[in-house]
C-alpha cells in the first residue's frame, strides 16, 4: 500500500526529530566529559567563564545545537546530483547581469571538471582565450596548470577549475571590489556543491579574496588555511610562473603537500 503525502511528511519529521535527539545526546555526553553541565542552545545564551565551569573556552564549540544540526543535515550529494546542481547553477550564472562585465563578455566562464573532485583550483578571472572558449585556464597559463595537476598524478579532468570572476575584465585589468562582491556568491555555491577536500588558490588575488586578507602570496603560499571548513592551500599563479620560472620549485613543494593531503 502506498503511503499518503501526509504520512510521508510525518515520517520525515519523525526522522528529523530522532536525528536532533541523537545530536543532543552526543552534545550532552561531550559536555559531561568536558566537565561542563550546560547546553548552548542559542548563540546569545550566557557564556560561562572558565573559572565557573573549569573548562577552557577552546574546549567548547561556540556553535549552537542548531548550527550543528544544520551542518549534519547537509547530506553528501552523489556525483550525479552534484553534476545536476552545477548545471542548474551554470544556467543561472549564464544569465547574470549583476555587474558591468556582462556587457563585454563573449562567454560566461563558469568552471569545468569533475563535479565530485577532491581538489578544486580557484584562479582570478578569465582572460582572452577563456572568454572566447568559455572554459577556464585554456591559454598558456592553463597549459602550465595542466602540467602542475599532472605532476601530482591527476588528470586535469579529475580536478575542478573555476575563477573568482566568471566574466573577463576588459584588458585583463584587476577585478574591482564591486565585481568580486557580486560574483563571489557563484563561487561559494560551486564550492558548496562540489565540497572538495582541498582548494588550491592560484595567486595573490584568489588567495586574498578567499582568505579575506591583504597578506602577500609569498607569505600565504605553502601552508594550509581554512576556508569555511575546507582546507585551502595558496600557491603561485601559473601566469606568474611563466614570468618567474625559478619559483616553479616552490609550487612543486606546495603541490606535494596537496598530493599528500589527498592520499
Ligand atoms: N588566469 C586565471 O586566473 N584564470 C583563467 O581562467 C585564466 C587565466
Amino acid at each position: 500500500m502506498s503511503s499518503s503525502p501526509q504520512s510521508a511528511k510525518l515520517q520525515e519529521i519523525k526522522a528529523e526529530i530522532l536525528s536532533l535527539l541523537e545530536i543532543l545526546s552526543d552534545k550532552v555526553d561531550l559536555e559531561r566529559k568536558l566537565g561542563a553541565n550546560f547546553l548552548q542552545l542559542a548563540p546569545t545564551r550566557k557564556v560561562y567563564s572558565s573559572s565557573e565551569t573549569g573548562v577552557k573556552p577552546s574546549q567548547i564549540s561556540q556553535k549552537s545545537l542548531f548550527d550543528t544540526y544544520n551542518e549534519r543535515k547537509k547530506v553528501e550529494l552523489s556525483k550525479s546530483e552534484k553534476t545536476e546542481k552545477l548545471k542548474e547553477l551554470e544556467e543561472e550564472v549564464r544569465q547574470c547581469t549583476k555587474c558591468g562585465l556582462c556587457k563585454g563578455r563573449t562567454n560566461v566562464v563558469f568552471g569545468t571538471g569533475d563535479a565530485d573532485a577532491g581538489l578544486m583550483f580557484v584562479g582570478e578571472a578569465p582572460g582572452h582565450h577563456e572568454d572566447i572558449q568559455g572554459e577556464p585556464f585554456v591559454g598558456r597559463a592553463g597549459q602550465l596548470l595542466t602540467k602542475i595537476i599532472e605532476s601530482i598524478g591527476l588528470k586535469r579532468s579529475e580536478s575542478y577549475i573555476a575563477n573568482i570572476l566568471k566574466c573577463r575584465p576588459p584588458e585583463n585589468r584587476n577585478p574591482t571590489v564591486n565585481e568580486i562582491i557580486l560574483c563571489k556568491p557563484h563561487l561559494i555555491k560551486q564550492i558548496e556543491i562540489i565540497r572538495p577536500k582541498i582548494i588550491c588558490a592560484l595567486g595573490t588575488f584568489a588567495a586574498q579574496t578567499l582568505l579575506d586578507t591583504k597578506e602577500s602570496i609569498g607569505k600565504l603560499r605553502g601552508t594550509f588555511h581554512d576556508f569555511q571548513g575546507t582546507k585551502l592551500l595558496p600557491t603561485y599563479h601559473p601566469a606568474y610562473l611563466l614570468r618567474n620560472p625559478n619559483d616553479k620549485k616552490k609550487v612543486w613543494e606546495d603541490m606535494k603537500k596537496v598530493r599528500d593531503f589527498l592520499k
